[in-house]
């Protein structure tokens, strides 16, 4: 980090409050979790209750050994209007209660953007952890909320040069700017070895590493409309044909739903339950090659050096498609079964872009600064 960036530590540190609700702002979080742990600091998590089924959430704290959350709001499911207003309502009474000085809030979930409301309203400096990611798809709920997010936040982490650059080009001040790589590498450099160690999913799966796909997928755009959603199942069958290999597919609550509510057909496929974080670390690591929509995964597989097609027409995570470890295969069967034809030749020597493991600590350190001077 350059010096000069510690100056936006400008008040002295009180407390911090971390708000997360979803499964991959847990993984992600957990880093600056740890971090506030081991430096003893003041803070508070307060968990909006977006996601509550117990592979969603739960699990995840137990695996990931971080303390429970101080709140949960309970918000549960919802329209984007209905959950975004009750996110907001909660936040705000906890945030009176504990009146931190700085909130921190990471990604781009409905919690992202109405926790990071709630604390601007009430003149509390906000941190947003992954700053400056753009699709350049506003039909992309999480665009809407990055594009806020960003514009309010006080500190804004960017996890690359080109993030930073994305919010300079909009007109956000660069000394608001800290790139710190992306806490999504502290989680797995933190995690591997453990969740080799700890896990049996090879054998509960009876897999053989390199010797599967694994699959997932949840956005919006591709499992809401039926269409998309039988295109990209046919896509994975036909890879699943013609490299008679498992095609391993933990399926997502939202997805769960369509695919029930749709009688769309899963052959060929070997749909599961959604994995903690340590079972799907592990088979991510020894994947011939991942085809998901997420955006977690796109990165994780970028520092595993495991293949990615990525079945959507944009990404906000241009640097993986930059260094070669990510494609953009769409949401069209044939288009999915060419780009895995392709990608599975390609060569695992890419450079990781997202930062040495250390971004937890660096966020922390900023929001903690005038205390250790
Ligand atoms: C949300 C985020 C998305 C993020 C994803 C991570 C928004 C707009 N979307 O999408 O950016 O990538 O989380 O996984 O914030 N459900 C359950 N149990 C749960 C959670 C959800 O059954 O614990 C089901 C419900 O039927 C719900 C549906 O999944 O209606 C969608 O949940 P929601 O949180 O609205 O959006 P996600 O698709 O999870
Ligand atoms: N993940 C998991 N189990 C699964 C699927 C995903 O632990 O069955 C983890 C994955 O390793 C990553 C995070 O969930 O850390 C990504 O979450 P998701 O894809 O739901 O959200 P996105 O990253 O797209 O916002």
């Amino acid at each position: 980090m350059r010096k000069e960036e510690l100056k936006f530590a400008a008040e002295e540190y009180r407390m911090i409050g971390l708000i997360l609700g979803t499964r991959p702002e847990i993984v992600k979080m957990s880093p600056v979790i740890r971090e506030c742990e081991r430096r003893g600091l003041d803070y508070f998590i307060l968990h909006t209750g977006q996601h509550y089924s117990y592979e969603m959430d739960r699990l995840f704290f137990e695996e990931l050994e971080i303390p429970d959350p101080d709140y949960n709001l309970d918000v549960g499911s919802g329209t984007h209007a209905d959950q975004t207003a009750k996110i907001m309502t909660g936040v705000e009474d906890v945030l009176r209660r504990e009146s931190p000085n700085i909130v921190l809030v990471q990604g781009d979930t409905n919690t992202v953007m109405a926790g990071a409301l709630a604390a601007s309203k009430l003149h509390i400096r906000v941190g947003h952890i992954e700053a400056g990611l753009r699709s350049f798809n506003r039909r992309m709920p999480e665009e809407i909320n990055r594009i806020v997010t960003d514009h309010i936040s006080d500190y804004l982490f960017a996890p690359t040069e080109s993030a930073r650059e994305n919010l300079l080009a909009e007109g956000i001040a660069d000394e608001k700017v800290c790139v710190t790589g992306n806490t999504v590498v502290d989680a797995v450099y933190q995690n591997l070895e453990i969740a080799r160690r700890r896990t049996s999913i090879f054998r509960d799966l009876d897999l053989e590493p390199r010797e599967y796909f694994l699959v997932t997928a949840h956005r919006q755009e591709n499992v809401d409309d039926r269409a998309r959603l039988k295109e990209i199942l046919k896509g994975l069958a036909e890879v699943q044909r013609e490299f008679s290999l498992p095609v391993v597919f933990p399926v997502h609550p939202r997805t769960e739903k369509r695919i029930k509510e749709l009688g769309i057909g899963v052959d060929g496929l070997n749909l599961t339950r959604p994995f903690g974080f340590l079972e799907f670390l592990h088979l991510e690591s020894q994947a011939k090659l991942v085809l998901t929509d997420s955006g977690g995964v796109q990165e994780e597989t970028c520092v595993l050096g495991v293949p990615c097609a990525t079945m959507r027409y944009e990404t906000e995570r241009p640097e993986t498609l930059d260094v070669g470890s990510n494609i953009l295969v769409g949401a069209d069967a044939e288009r999915i079964l060419e780009g895995v034809r392709s990608a599975v030749t390609r060569t695992h020597s890419w450079k990781n872009p997202y930062g040495d493991g250390i971004a937890g600590k660096m966020i922390v350190m900023v929001c903690a600064a005038t205390r250790s001077q």
